[in-house]
């Protein structure tokens, strides 16, 4: 088997990356231009794997489908974007550039012409997060929900248009080409390596400075690990049933910024009060998947609680000697 993973030096690619090539695939096309993914050991440990090729290529630029090798590939994992809620706000451009033109390039050199097994694409919740606050759409959210976006005009919406982009340009173009396609709708993957701008490497941050604070506390999540997050999209790659197929990837336990927080202060074991700060404007109050599609197309159910998931996260971020 071989594939093709893009935004391989970031968190879930690279994890996705390691994964195939453990499992003996006998080339995995590695891909990145570094704008958020990092040079780090982990980086270099998988790049010295024998199976393993890096690619250094920026799939935003207009010469990327040429620049893609020709030989033939099984499945591409398509990964790249640019995310985290920070970059929506500072750098949408950026944001809209890097989570759509590489979609394009990667469908042109790869969907339109026969031999691929799979093309998966990683969707996201923002896709439809508007559906959710603004008409009330039930939680946890199934496949079929509606996609929107609450308002063009608000730079938060940069990165949830982009991949809402991605799940109808996968889908037509890989239908238009007879190409099988599986959009994977990512709910909260978390995990070591997983980059500073998400609330749980930001509360870690915060204990380590003794700062107990939180914004938007009353607002819920579910949080999957992300080896379980690996172990689901290769199941789907895999599955026949998941051909042409959107399917939520994620953990139904809804629990609320708070409860994370606490369950973060309980990891190291700091007893703390935590100052509740609102959420800032054009935030999603509610979000959690229907994982039924899943469970029921591979079987699928989380290996890594949550608790085990926050230690060994907090033990990335947080070494427990440093904490001495
Ligand atoms: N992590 C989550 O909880 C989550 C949730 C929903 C959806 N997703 C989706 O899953 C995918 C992976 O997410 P992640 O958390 O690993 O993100 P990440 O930022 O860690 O990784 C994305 C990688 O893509 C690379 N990249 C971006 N633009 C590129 C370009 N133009 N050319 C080449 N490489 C480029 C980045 O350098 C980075 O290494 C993304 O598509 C994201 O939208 C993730």
């Amino acid at each position: 088997m071989r594939a093709l993973v893009s935004g391989a030096a970031g968190f879930l690619g690279l994890a996705l990356a390691e994964r195939l090539a453990e499992a003996g695939a006998e080339q995995v096309l590695c891909v990145d231009n570094f704008v958020r993914g990092e040079r780090d050991d982990a980086f270099r440990a998988l790049c010295q794997r024998p199976n393993v090729t890096f690619l250094e290529l920026d799939l935003a630029a207009p010469d990327a489908a040429r620049r893609l090798p020709r030989e033939p590939v099984d499945v591409v994992y398509h990964l790249a974007a640019l995310n985290g809620t920070q970059n929506f706000y500072e750098r949408p451009w950026e944001v809209l550039r890097c989570s759509t033109l590489p979609t394009f390039a990667l469908l042109e050199a790869y969907a339109t012409r026969p031999g691929l097994s799979r093309f998966v694409y990683a969707g996201s919740s923002e896709s439809y997060a508007s559906t959710v606050t603004r008409f009330g759409w039930q939680v946890p959210t199934a496949e079929d929900v509606p996609l929107c976006i609450e308002d063009p005009l608000n730079a938060r919406w940069s990165y949830g248009v982009s991949k809402l982009h991605g799940e109808v340009a996968v889908a037509q173009g890989c239908r238009q080409h007879g190409t099988p396609f599986t959009v994977i709708r990512y709910h909260n993957v978390y995990g070591p390596r997983m980059g500073d701008r998400h609330v749980v490497p930001d509360f870690i941050e915060r204990m380590r400075r003794g700062v107990y604070e939180l914004h938007g506390w009353e607002d819920t999540r579910s949080f999957l690990y992300v080896d379980d997050a690996v172990r689901a999209t290769i199941a789907l790659a895999e599955c026949a049933g998941a051909r042409d197929q959107i399917v939520n990837v994620g953990s139904d336990e809804e629990l609320s910024i708070l409860d994370l927080g606490r369950r973060l202060l309980a990891t190291i074991g700091i007893e703390a009060e935590i100052a509740l700060h609102p959420s800032p404007a054009g935030s999603v109050r509610r979000r959690a998947p229907d994982v039924t599609k899943l469970r029921e197309l591979v079987g699928f159910t989380p290996a890594v609680a949550l608790e085990e998931g926050l230690r060994r996260t907090v033990e990335f971020y947080w070494p427990t000697p440093d904490r001495a």
